[in-house]
């Protein structure tokens, strides 16, 4: 087949360009030059975090755009809104060069399309949309971050391969290994999925910037063998071994009035701190439905953006970590706090009763895709983990100097989320549960009420004691 790329490899002197014509002139290597090549109906191109397979996609849908006039492309994620800081930040910026016709009309965020001159469209789409989408046809679909999908995801974007308009049909994926045994690893083993190797070598923007590479370094454990040595590799010691992001992570959805609701935070300064807004229906299954994750900001402006996310909606409670002064300055601020239960072993305990698949068929906790109001640029740039999504996977025990995890004691690192959701859990389910297994009972919930007063209780006694002892 005649390969499809749109570069030369040129012998002696390289051409001389300015600055601005080389940030956008494109060389593919490795991986991204297998890609341009490639024509298969499935590939994935994977990688750890930085070898330029998300560009390498874009380079080439943005050719196959220009390259045949009229063909529809399709480029999403999980969500829609998900791709606005990130994969469409690196199309702006970094492939299209300035003044190109495809960039005026909305900003990123609200964009649903670029239109080429020549009537090829490139078609930006989240699968929390799914009318929208398959709705139409499409030569080439690229998914970017791809684990994030379950694999009958994937699959519906096969019946809408009919546009025709390219010579060949493709349905390109990308993403950052995770454990083995996830779909997409197991499918990219079989002969109908074409698997291409992303390594840091690849990206000569990493010559340049070698500084990115030390931010990875500096990962440990599965995650380091993930985004810095490019392996699927399962959590070793993880904490929350009911957790699954196929079954707890959900599509956002109005929260009813009526529902409980409860805020929970876990103070950090140089850390990030970290509140969690909760909601519980009927049935005691509690959604994490916003989320404020924030480092090196004063605790006294994280209260008002608190309060002002808060408007119009009734918080029952407020829980919180109770380790320095920090609930007294929320205090001062108008936002009282009450105080954590901060037993580990029960904590944990909780938590993972919540996790657990009920029996009809459903987890007690779910968090919303997207919840976070705002990425903390700091901690992104850090390549640290900037929502509690993030750090359950690699919330894992401690170990022994011999290397055996120690039982229900989690390392202290990255864990300000799991902290905030330990309380939580607390909270909701104060102690109640094991009072109750050793009075021999079954049931493990109790009216609202009850646990409302106690909350209340404890606030009072708690605010002196704690803050000024
Ligand atoms: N061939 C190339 N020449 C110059 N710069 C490149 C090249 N490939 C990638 N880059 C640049 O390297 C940076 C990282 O690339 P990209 O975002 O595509 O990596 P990624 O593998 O998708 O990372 P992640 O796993 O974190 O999603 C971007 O700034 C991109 O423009
Ligand atoms: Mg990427």
């Amino acid at each position: 087949m005649t390969p499809d790329h749109p570069y030369q490899i040129i012998d002696g002197e390289p051409p001389k360009m300015t600055a601005e014509e080389r940030k956008f002139a494109y060389t593919p290597h490795g991986a991204a030059r297998e890609l341009f090549d490639c024509q298969d109906f499935e590939v994935l191109i994977e990688g750890p975090a930085g070898t330029g397979k998300t560009r390498a996609i874009w380079e080439k849908l943005h050719y196959i755009a220009g390259k045949y006039p009229g063909c529809r492309i399709l480029a999403c994620r999980k969500t829609r809104v998900s791709m606005t800081a990130s994969v469409l930040v690196t199309f702006e910026r970094d492939v299209v060069p300035p003044g190109h016709s495809i960039l005026p009309g909305p900003g990123r965020a609200g964009r649903t399309e670029y239109v080429y001159p020549n009537g090829s469209v490139i078609v930006l789409g989240g699968l929390d949309n799914p009318e929208r989408l398959f709705s139409s046809e499409y030569d080439i679909v690229a998914v970017f971050e791809a684990t994030e999908l379950t694999e009958d995801d994937w699959e519906k974007f096969f019946r809408a391969m009919r546009s025709h308009v390219v010579p060949y049909q493709q349905v390109i994926a990308d993403c950052n290994p995770s454990y083995p045994s996830h779909w997409l690893n197991q499918r990219a083993n079989t002969p109908g999925m074409t698997r291409l190797l992303s390594r840091h070598a690849d990206n000569p923007f990493i010559d340049e910037h070698p500084e990115t590479l030390d931010n990875l370094k500096r990962f440990t454990g599965t995650r380091r063998i993930r985004m810095f040595e490019g392996k699927w590799a399962a959590v070793e010691g993880q904490v929350y071994t009911e957790w699954d992001a196929t079954e707890h992570l959900i599509k956002p959805f109005p929260i009813p009035k009526e529902w409980r609701r409860v805020r929970s935070i876990d103070f950090g300064v140089r850390n990030p701190t970290v509140c969690q807004w909760w909601a519980l229906d009927g049935d005691d299954r509690a959604y994490l439905y916003r989320e404020l994750y924030k480092s090196e900001t004063l605790l006294s402006d994280i209260a008002k953006q608190i309060e002002a996310l808060s408007e119009g909606e009734y918080i029952e409670g407020t829980v919180a970590d109770h380790q320095g002064q920090e609930r007294l300055i929320m205090q001062s601020v108008g936002l009282p706090t009450i105080a954590a239960k901060k037993d580990i072993p029960t904590g944990l305990e909780k938590v993972r009763e919540m996790l657990r698949i009920r029996e009809d068929g459903r987890p007690g906790l779910f968090i919303m895709r997207d919840c976070l109001v705002d990425r903390d640029g700091l901690l992104v740039e850090a390549r640290r983990p900037w929502c509690t999504e993030q750090e359950i996977e690699a919330y894992v025990h401690a170990k022994t100097v011999d290397g055996r995890p120690i039982k229900e004691e989690p390392v202290k690192k990255d864990d300000h989320g799991m902290d905030a959701m330990r309380y939580f859990a607390m909270y909701i389910n104060p102690v109640i549960a094991s009072t109750l297994t050793l009075l021999g009972e079954k049931e493990s919930k109790r009216p609202a009420r009850a646990v409302e007063d106690e909350a209340a209780g404890e606030w009072l006694s708690v605010d002196n004691d704690d803050l000024f002892g």
